[in-house]
């Protein structure tokens, strides 16, 4: 039995089988296949945070493979409030067959996971947004195909949905850049982290998003202010100006770069509205792509994992 926590949990052989499954998977639903690889499962989401992608992908990826969801709100449940976070997982277990997690810390999931005897996803924490990562791989793959040597530029907020992806582009040979005001970077043990992990990967840090993009395939951008952080919007919208993915910074870039954004934007902050509805971004074949790589994620860690590719 297997959790996805963070794309660490992965190999890299792993990964490519999830980008193959998602491919294949998008394919098949374009001609009308159905499929039932869930069909008498149970899938669990308890979200302490709001969501509109991951919550309804998810939830349509579980029905379209023949399962059922049950959602639950975090004070609904009240992870380690209302009850102990060890007590809930092992409760929910013997009703479910995962549990897809969204909270604030990212210890809730971890040791919801610990207690948990089914596979546990993260749907998002404070600190890693693994589901995103697959998904965005995935699309950039769509556009690409070999993602080997491509260069990903983060322009913004070294976040969740950065740190998750960088571990991704390591996994996979690829160049990921973070153009990030000072004070917004990685934390340097995170840095180090991915360079030792993925010594065929590259990671660098730029203040200068101008000279950073320089040599993108993908300009990636998200909010500011991450769910959480409202407290600190005055403070971060300051500190990321001239951080914003605009006509502008796209002049700098390779005719050929193309933008992404995890949604849901805050346009006008983090990137202008002509940049996210232009014909460089690709952000809503992104937000779509998430239906096709979260029913791979689900049918391999409830059907597969275990019995192929094991690390
Ligand atoms: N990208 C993403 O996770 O969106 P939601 O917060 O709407 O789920
Ligand atoms: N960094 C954002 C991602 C939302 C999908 C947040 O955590 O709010």
């Amino acid at each position: 039995m297997r959790h996805f926590i963070t794309l660490f949990d992965l190999t890299r052989e792993e990964l490519l089988h999830l980008l193959a499954m998602a491919e294949r998977l998008k394919r098949q639903q374009g001609r009308g296949k159905r499929r039932r690889e869930l069909a008498g499962k149970v899938v669990a989401l308890i979200f302490e945070k709001p969501s509109l992608r991951t919550r309804v992908s998810f939830e349509s990826a579980v029905a379209q493979l023949g399962g059922a969801t049950i959602f639950l709100s975090g004070p609904e449940v009240g992870l380690g409030t209302r009850e102990a976070i060890p007590d809930c997982a092992r409760t929910l277990s013997q009703f479910c067959d995962a549990v897809i997690l969204r909270t604030f810390a990212h210890s809730t999931v971890e040791t919801f996971a610990e207690h948990a005897s089914v596979p546990v996803i993260n749907g998002l924490t404070d600190t890693h947004h693994p589901c995103q990562a697959i998904s965005d791989l995935f699309t950039m793959q769509e556009q690409f195909g070999e993602l080997r040597g491509r260069t990903v530029v983060f322009v913004g907020d070294g976040n969740n949905v950065a740190r998750s992806l960088a571990v991704g582009c390591g996994m996979l040979g690829m160049r990921f850049v973070l153009a990030a005001p000072k004070g917004y970077g990685f934390e340097p043990d995170y840095s180090n982290l991915l360079r030792q992990r993925f010594p065929e990967g590259s990671f660098e840090l730029n203040g200068s998003p101008t000279e950073a993009v320089r040599h993108a395939d993908v300009i990636y951008t998200d909010v500011w202010t991450s769910m959480g952080q409202e407290a600190e919007k005055d403070t971060r919208c300051q500190a990321f100006r001239g951080f914003q993915v605009n006509r502008e910074l796209l002049e700098h870039a390779p005719d050929h770069a193309v933008v992404m954004h995890c949604l849901p934007a805050h346009r006008g902050e983090e990137i202008t509205s002509e940049v996210l509805d232009g014909q460089r971004s690709i952000a809503f074949q992104q937000a779509g792509n998430r239906l096709h790589a979260q029913k791979a994620l689900l049918d391999w860690l409830l059907n597969q994992s275990h019995r192929s590719l094991r690390r």
